[in-house]
């Protein structure tokens, strides 16, 4: 039995870095990919759920940071910037710490998730709130970056965070033998999918998995541009994290789509809403709103026949529940709290 080292460590055959850098880990990658029993009774398909909420800052995020601030302090930075919507600033501010480094965030003013802002504080990032969306915070951090160039932009238009959250596919391929015949996973700026994409073709092309999944893309349905072949100026949705209308990594998610014989698909909030639900309730999986879109998608093209029943299906849900405590709680009723009585507690359950 080895401990789990840290996904560098455990592909380093398959990263960029040089032999005498130090790595900057705090040993994310090596999640669980949990069967889904309740979908696949449900789809008749076999479907699984990559828990990426189960990295170390809460969200896939840290597989691409721990490569971007690897190559960042090994190249002599001391400062990285990011845009986020929360989990990217999350994740950065972190590892951005554990390399002993300046971490600056910007973010769209009341925007995101109070769990993520918390991470960001606890991490000591200097965050910026910016009167915009997403899109205006990440051309803002472009223009800055270009202007310092001492300061990294370690969003993911920087290469080497899609070398390291490519890894997430080696790991599904490793665990089930082969590619799933279908991938889901929401989309928002297009990383994620570019990412995934490149990792099975990697595996494909070396003979690893003789096959390749088909990526379905789900975005939500008010900030849905690569469903609409066209950027949002205003995008809206329930799931902040993305609420993003111009992707910057469009032409790769396109490719994706297209090489693998994929699809885009756009959910309303309500069903995105739906399956959050869903997978808590029902497979005992707390995910983030955005999270539950790829579990939206597999639904969805299930139902119109996309997906054939008896389809092996992996979804990526992509953050941890615990993120976004205010979505988790709305609704729920006020309750009053009941005397130190058993028969107080046994009248609650209706078991009086
Ligand atoms: N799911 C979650 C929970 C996310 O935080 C993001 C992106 C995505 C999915 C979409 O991934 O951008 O690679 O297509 N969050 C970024 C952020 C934008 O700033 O945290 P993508």
């Amino acid at each position: 039995h080895r401990a789990w080292p840290g996904l560098i460590e455990a592909y380093r055959t398959r990263m960029p870095v040089a032999a005498d850098w130090k790595v900057v880990t705090l040993l994310e990658g090596g999640t669980p990919l949990v069967a889904a029993p309740y979908l696949s009774e449900l789809t008749g398909c076999e479907v699984y759920l990559k828990v990426e909420g189960l990295n170390p800052t809460g969200s896939f995020k840290d597989r691409g940071m721990t490569m971007a601030v690897t190559t960042a302090v090994n190249n002599g930075k001391r400062a990285v910037l990011c845009a986020s919507t929360g989990n990217t600033s999350a994740s950065a501010a972190a590892y951005a710490t554990r390399a002993g480094i300046t971490c600056a965030v910007l973010i769209p003013e009341g925007k995101i998730a109070m769990g993520k802002l918390a991470q960001a504080v606890m991490h000591g990032a200097k965050i910026i709130q910016v009167q915009g969306n997403f899109d205006d915070c990440l051309e803002l951090a472009r223009k800055v970056t270009a202007d310092f160039p001492e300061i990294e932009l370690v969003n993911s238009v920087n290469p080497a965070r899609i070398e390291g959250q490519k890894t997430a596919a080696f790991e599904i391929v490793d665990v089930l033998g082969r590619a799933p015949d279908v991938h889901a996973l929401p989309v928002g700026n297009a990383g994620n999918i570019t990412a995934y994409w490149t990792g099975y073709r990697e595996y494909h092309a070396d003979g690893i998995s003789d096959s390749l999944p088909r990526m379905l893309g789900v975005q939500a349905a008010g900030a849905a541009p690569l469903v609409n072949g066209a950027p949002v100026k205003n995008p809206e949705t329930i799931a902040t994290a993305i609420r993003i209308g111009s992707p910057a990594s469009w032409n790769q998610a396109v490719a994706a789509k297209d090489e693998s014989n994929g699809q885009f698909r756009a959910a309303t909030d309500e069903k995105l809403l739906e399956a959050y639900r869903l997978v808590a309730g029902q497979e005992g999986v707390f995910v983030e709103p955005a999270s539950a879109a790829s579990v939206a998608g597999l639904l969805a093209a299930h139902a119109d026949g996309w997906i054939a029943s008896g389809s092996t299906v992996v979804c990526t849900v992509t953050g941890n529940g615990l993120k976004d405590p205010d979505t988790a709680l709305s609704g729920m009723p006020e309750v009053n709290a009941i005397p130190v009585d058993p028969v107080a507690v046994a009248d609650a359950l209706g078991v009086g």
